[in-house]
């Protein structure tokens, strides 16, 4: 995990160059036999993002341990500086927090460069677009090739309004009104993010908003509302999914929040050790709110050895210590209705699919040509660069395994994508030719010590 000196020094640089800058560095793993020990698990990226930004929609100090010191979390932090939040690193992991309230952000004034980070500016856009002034959001090249009209639609229904690149791609300004209208939105895709920014914007606003989510997604949102004293209710929809309504103008009272560990950097460390035979792993304080936990629900089913030990509450969030034994896995086929809870483990499902034997069907995959890269792309491009079989349609993959190890020898294009770079590192750890991945740079975006944690376990992965 990062020391403080790494945060701080993080945080200045996320400041003073956040784009385009930082250098690239190809990684490279080899076949390790087995892998053992305990390791705890990053904060969660999702509740840190989170955890500072009702810091600053909140009046007082709110303070925050265990929070992820990756640079899409210290973008959100800068970015909640420039409207006005104090926002200080007071040791690892712990921040301090004192908010501006709601509707209380003065104008930035600059343009908020966020990185690689989807959730900071989906999220910001929800708080920005309730705010009376203008502010201009950008970010790296994956970035800014990310849609934003789906938060622009539902923001612009409530008052805001955008302008931005084809698409409504970034750079995008946001011209806010504290004049929101509150809506009712039905979102036409299964995201997290999506909700959040409306029921972010939904608090500088008279009346009730609603979300209704046909699919469920990951709660964290409504979750920290409530910890923070805003009133939210969630009903049954008519015709099946959720109607959350947050109702406008609460006063939000700052709170402590104890940040869980995070089930999707988790999930690297929980692969490895199931695709190798002999393995015992223990990775502690992982989050199994069952929202998010899809990927170790499909891992069971594939056979793998995963126990919750140590089931526990950590600020409002179910938590567990996994405890992985390696071993064989088969193939099996993931229901597309399985996929909002696990929408960022498929790059490493696959990886798990390529190790068992027989064929893994992985369906209702469109969302994930909408992430840091297209990932249906890049996973299958990554599986041909290693000999691996397989078919990608337009929203599924179709791995098939043998259960002998797969090729590796390949070079995969992470395309500014930290999961690719992670999963196929770990792909690197059970092929018969190393695997490399031409640039491990991203991974700081939300698990800063990767390498070191998983090479404690006993993987070899080091700069090519
Ligand atoms: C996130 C939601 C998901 C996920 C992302 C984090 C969040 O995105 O992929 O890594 O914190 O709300 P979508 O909402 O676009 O599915």
């Amino acid at each position: 995990m990062l020391g403080g000196r790494r945060a701080a020094f993080a945080l200045s640089f996320v400041e003073s160059a956040l784009s385009g800058t930082a250098k690239t560095a190809k990684l490279i793993a080899r076949s390790v036999a087995r892998l053992s020990g305990r390791v705890r698990a990053p904060g969660d990226k999702s509740i840190s993002h989170r955890a500072l930004m009702f810091g600053a929609l909140a009046l007082g100090e709110t303070n925050v341990s265990g929070l992820l010191e990756g640079d899409d979390v210290l973008a959100t932090a800068v970015a909640l500086r420039a409207l006005g939040a104090q926002v200080e690193h007071v040791g690892v992991g712990l921040w301090r927090i004192r908010g501006f309230g709601v509707g209380g952000g003065r104008e930035p004034d600059n343009v908020l460069d966020l990185g690689n980070s989807g959730t900071s500016a989906r999220l910001l856009s929800g708080i920005l677009a309730s705010h009376p002034f203008t502010s201009f959001m950008t970010g790296d090249a994956s970035l800014r090739s990310r849609p934003m009209q789906r938060i622009i639609d539902p923001l612009s229904r409530m008052g805001a309004r955008f302008h931005g690149r084809e698409g409504g791609r970034m750079p995008l300004a946001v011209i806010g009104t504290d004049e929101m209208v509150p809506i009712e939105y039905r979102l036409p895709v299964a995201s997290a993010q999506v909700k959040s920014a409306i029921l972010l914007a939904g608090l500088n606003t008279a009346g009730e908003t609603t979300v209704i989510e046909p699919e469920a997604t990951r709660d964290h949102t409504e979750r920290m509302l409530r910890h923070f004293g805003a009133e939210v209710r969630v009903d049954p929809a008519e015709g099946g999914g959720k109607r959350i309504t947050v109702v406008g103008w609460p006063e939000l009272r700052a709170r402590d929040i104890l940040v869980p560990g995070d089930p999707s950097s988790a999930a690297f460390a929980v692969v490895a050790a199931a695709i190798r035979p002999g393995s015992d792993v223990t990775v502690e304080n992982v989050g199994v709110n069952s929202l998010r936990a899809g990927l170790y629900e499909t891992l069971r089913e594939m056979g793998a050895d995963i126990a919750y030990e140590n089931l526990r509450e950590v600020g409002g969030e179910p938590v567990a210590d996994l405890h992985v034994k390696g071993g064989a896995l088969k193939g099996i086929e993931v229901p597309a209705s399985r996929a909002p809870t696990m929408i960022d483990e498929y790059p490493i499902l696959a990886v798990a699919a390529s190790c068992a034997v027989g064929t893994t069907r992985m369906l209702g995959l469109a969302e994930l040509r909408a992430k840091e890269s297209d990932r249906l792309s890049s996973v299958a491009a990554g599986l041909a660069a290693n000999g691996i079989r397989h078919e990608m349609g337009a929203d599924n993959l179709v791995v098939h395994g043998t259960g002998a190890p797969p090729d590796g020898g390949g070079l995969v294009k992470t395309h500014l994508d930290h999961r690719i770079a992670m999963s196929f590192l770990v792909l690197g750890l059970a092929t018969r030719e190393p695997v490399a991945v031409d640039d491990g740079s991203p991974i700081d975006t939300s698990f800063p010590g990767f390498a070191g944690l998983m090479n404690g376990l006993g993987a070899k992965i080091e700069l090519a």
